[in-house]
């Protein structure tokens, strides 16, 4: 009996929470989502960046279909309920619209800030949105969704003292299991194939995105690829990770490909072999 009155009231706050408001806010809240789906096509958003990929190719849809629905690291439920935040990168108190421009410029390969422009303003109204209902806890620690933290902070650690043994041996069984496993939807020049965006090149996120930092991409792949069947073993996913942060992308404000290894006491020539291939 409790459980079916749980279960009714579950399904109504979630039902609630997915009406679009009434009026100008509804509108503004879909613009948002249409933004986070096709970041690079939305007549808006287009200028904002250089790169081919959507912010849901990471923050990825859940069963509801809705962008940043997934229950997996990258999910936007409860994101909002964690801002004004403090950031470690900054040092001080950010907003979600100054989180939100962060992935504009570090994974899309932004051209200028998205703060209090149409676009931002959006972004943000719908990621709001997806909280509604939720209590408020501003974050002390992290400018991150509250649900996944912890995930974060305990896979982080695991994976850098994992990178830190690495050797070019890894490099190559990474391209291996890249080829086997990725390559299909990514291309074998990690270009991306139709719906499945580019993971290394020009059009991919840049060396600052998060997702070019070895522990944090190896911490989102484990969670969230192959798609719809994540099931990469720790090493699996350090050597993959490894392979792919090690192919060229874009440069951040200086900040290059190389960089990310050093922070881990690593060296990509090494790890590469680049002079003798
Ligand atoms: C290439 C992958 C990638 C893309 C594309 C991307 N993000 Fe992110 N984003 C991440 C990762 C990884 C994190 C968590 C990183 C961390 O906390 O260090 C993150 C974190 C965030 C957060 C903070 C909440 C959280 O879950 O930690 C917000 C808000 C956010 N992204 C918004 C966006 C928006 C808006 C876009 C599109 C403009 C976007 N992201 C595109 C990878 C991406
Ligand atoms: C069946 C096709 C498929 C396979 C296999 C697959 N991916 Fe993906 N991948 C996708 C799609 C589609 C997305 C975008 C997800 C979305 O929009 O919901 C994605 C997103 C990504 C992203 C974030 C966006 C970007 O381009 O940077 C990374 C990183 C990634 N995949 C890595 C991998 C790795 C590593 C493997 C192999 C272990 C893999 N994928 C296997 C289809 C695939």
């Amino acid at each position: 009996m409790k459980k079916s009155i749980l279960l009714i009231t579950s399904v109504a706050i979630i039902s609630t929470a997915h009406e679009y408001p009434k009026g100008k806010l509804g509108e503004v809240i879909k613009l948002g989502e249409d933004i986070i789906n096709h970041t690079d096509t939305n007549s808006l958003s287009k200028s904002y960046i250089n790169s081919k990929l959507q912010c849901v190719n990471c923050h990825r849809k859940g069963k509801d279909g809705r962008a940043g629905t997934t229950n997996k690291i990258g999910t936007f439920i409860g994101t909002a309920t964690s801002f004004p935040a403090y950031s470690k990168r900054y040092k001080d108190i950010i907003s979600l619209q100054n989180r939100i421009d962060g992935c504009f410029q570090r994974c899309l390969n932004g051209t200028k800030s998205v703060v209090n422009t149409k676009v931002g303003i959006a972004v943000e109204s719908y990621i709001t949105w997806l909280s509604t209902g939720l209590p408020i806890n501003m974050s002390s620690k992290a400018p991150r969704t509250p649900s996944k933290i912890e995930m974060w902070d305990r896979d982080r650690n695991k994976f850098s003292s994992l990178f830190k043994k690495a050797t070019h041996k890894n490099y190559i069984n990474g391209k291996k299991l890249y080829v086997k496993k990725c390559a299909l939807c990514h291309g074998i020049d990690g270009e991306g194939v139709e719906s499945s965006p580019p993971v290394w090149g020009d059009r991919s996120y840049t060396a600052d995105g998060s997702m070019a930092k070895l522990p944090n991409g190896a911490t989102w792949i484990k969670d969230n690829m192959p798609l719809d069947n994540a099931n990469l073993s720790d090493q699996e996913v350090i050597d993959i990770t490894l392979f792919i942060n090690a192919q060229p992308r874009m440069s951040y404000r200086g900040f290059k490909v190389e960089d990310n290894f050093k922070k881990l006491g690593l060296s990509l020539e090494k790890i590469r072999e680049m002079m003798f291939q």
